[in-house]
């Protein structure tokens, strides 16, 4: 690429990228092309914590809670021809910042002009059912348990019937300091609608040194099981043991 077009907005794009759920082979060799090929590096504090310092980087790492003016500053960046990669862990679009772009995109047609793609991840249910063997292998439904964007009132709703209809669950951000007590009422609706014996996995921290993976029933999951660094899947019906794995069979 040429020095002019290097300053030319027409050279500059935003990747939307998912880093995977903490283990650097875990990352993809595409999005490992991208951050290489980065002028500008955007995301949460943590997750750019993850990327290396290099000469021509410069990383822009912010707090919580600012998904979209954080969008925006990249989608500025890429206006001004910088090559921004925004980062999330896991899967840029699963609860993630590939929604975020593209809502600072909805009333900027200039902004809608630009070259900006998503290259996804591992995102942490796959990594956590993997750890424990299929427990994902029929139907099933991820959620997100954190009521920032949405009230509990329709949390509450879809893990009801999410459970009804005997979906194997994956819940994200089951458990936070500020709302300890919902994730006690998360399992009170599970124990109104599966059997004591229905499998749990809480997947700690999953590919990083603070692993933990604990399988246990229903009847015996407290909430305190559970933190922001888990992923909690709940198994249907039929999920069963086989040796030390855990697996919900492909047919209902
Ligand atoms: C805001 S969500 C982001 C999800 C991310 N985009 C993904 O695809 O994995 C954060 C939640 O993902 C889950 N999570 C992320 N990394 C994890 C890991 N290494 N092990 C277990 N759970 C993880 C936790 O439930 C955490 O509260």
């Amino acid at each position: 690429m040429s020095g002019q077009m290097k300053n030319s907005p027409l050279a500059g794009w935003v990747k939307i990228v998912g880093l995977g759920p903490g283990r650097e082979d875990l990352v993809t060799p595409e999005v490992r092309a991208a951050i290489d090929a980065a002028t500008d590096i955007v995301g949460y504090i943590p997750y750019v914590a993850r990327i290396a310092p290099r000469d021509g980087l410069t990383l822009h790492a912010s707090d919580n809670r600012v998904e979209v003016d954080r969008a925006a500053h990249a989608l500025e960046m890429a206006a001004n021809g910088q090559r921004v990669v925004v980062v999330s862990s896991g899967d840029p679009g699963v609860f993630a910042m590939a929604a975020a772009v593209f809502e600072a995109m909805e009333d900027r047609p200039d902004w809608q002009a630009l070259s900006v793609s998503v290259l996804p991840g591992i995102t942490a249910m796959l990594a956590a059912a993997a750890r424990a063997g299929a427990p994902l292998g029929h139907d099933f439904a991820a959620i997100n348990l954190s009521d920032n964007l949405k009230p509990f009132e329709l949390v509450e709703k879809r893990l009801r019937l999410a459970a009804q209809a005997d979906f194997a669950m994956a819940f994200y951000n089951p458990r936070s300091k500020s709302r300890p007590h919902q994730f006690a009422r998360v399992l009170d609706i599970l124990r109104d609608e599966c059997e004591p014996e229905r499998l749990i996995i809480f997947a700690r921290a999953v590919s990083t040194p603070e692993e933990e993976i604990r399988c246990v029933t229903l009847g015996e999951a407290t909430p305190e099981m559970a933190d922001m660094r888990t992923m909690v899947i709940v198994g249907n019906s039929a999920t069963r043991r086989v040796g030390p794995h855990i697996y919900t069979p492909r047919r209902a």
